[in-house]
């Protein structure tokens, strides 16, 4: 392929707001779908500043820019520069998609999307069940709130330093009903349940790639299916052991293409049907396999 036969006066722009950006999977991701769609679109990644992204956007706009991922630092900083915001965006405080709009930009938040995918695909129900998640980051924000809103019976965060754990509850509790508990690590092995589990920390990448959040993982025994935010390395300490203890296991690379698809279906405002996901999941796991 080449610009000739791929970028020309019609093309839809697309691109990813961050800083740094240059290592996003991103473009490859998006870029792919559209391919695989047939669409004349493209995709490109933009550094920008923190405490610019408001001026960034509304340039953005004038250029006709029709949609944007946001990534870290920016998350929360750009719904200062939104529209309007989807419901659930708005429950876990933080934006990963901008949608154009005669007014503005809308706000959605895709990676818990992405999350409830990794669950859909493997037929695994999250409503009336025991959720924990490992972690009070960013990313635990999105998993509280998928499990609250697809209905858990109950949730545990964990976490080492207990008043984070607290603030996520805390934000569950403002929307929701659902029973919901902030506990050490210490009390994992005491929990009368753990149906389904979400680790959420890095801890298993990078230096701590022979590392796991939890000691003991004996509470895993009676547990449905674990989903670790990590892919890189693709088996985390912790999924091997909760596959050792016979769980169904997903790592973060599901959750990455899932919430890209949301995206690319949020701008085209179309369903893309599971054997085409499918078939771009493929894709980019060889591709990340070979180049990761
Ligand atoms: P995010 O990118 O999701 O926002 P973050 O803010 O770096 O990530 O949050 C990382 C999570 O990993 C936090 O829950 C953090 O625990 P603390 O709240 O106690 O800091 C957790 N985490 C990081 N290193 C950890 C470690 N060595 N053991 C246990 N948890 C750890």
């Amino acid at each position: 392929m080449n610009c000739i036969d791929s970028v020309n006066g019609r093309t839809r722009i697309f691109g990813i707001i961050g800083n740094p950006i240059e290592h996003s999977f991103s473009p490859i991701l998006q870029n792919t779908i559209a391919k695989e769609m047939g669409h004349n679109h493209i995709y490109v990644p933009f550094c920008v500043e923190k405490g610019k992204v408001g001026v960034a956007i509304e340039g953005a706009y004038r250029l006709g820019i029709e949609g944007f991922n946001v990534t870290v630092p920016h998350k929360m900083e750009v719904i200062n520069s939104l529209y309007e915001i989807d419901t659930l965006a708005e429950q876990i405080g933080a934006v990963n998609t901008l949608k154009k709009t005669d007014k503005g930009y809308k706000g959605y938040n895709t990676d818990i999307l992405g999350l409830d995918m990794c669950f859909k695909t493997r037929n695994i129900q999250i409503e009336g069940k025991t959720v924990v998640i490992l972690g009070s980051g960013g990313a635990a924000h999105s998993a509280v709130i998928l499990a609250a809103n697809r209905g858990a019976n109950e949730i545990y965060v964990v976490n080492r330093t207990i008043e984070n754990a607290v603030k996520i509850t805390n934000i569950v509790k403002k929307y929701y009903d659902t029973p919901v508990f902030a506990v050490g690590y210490d009390k994992l092995n005491d929990l009368h349940k753990a149906d389904i589990v979400i680790q959420t920390t890095s801890v298993g990448m990078g230096e701590s790639a022979d590392n796991s959040p939890v000691k003991d993982c004996s509470f895993l025994n009676n547990t449905e299916a674990v989903v670790d935010i990590i892919y890189t390395p693709w088996e985390t300490k912790f999924i091997k052991d909760s596959k050792k203890a016979g769980c169904i296991a997903c790592n973060g690379f599901d959750m990455l293409i899932f919430q890209g698809i949301a995206s690319y279906e949020i701008w085209n405002d179309i369903k893309i049907d599971n054997t085409t996901a499918n078939n771009i999941k493929e894709r980019l796991t060889e591709y990340y396999m070979g180049n990761g």
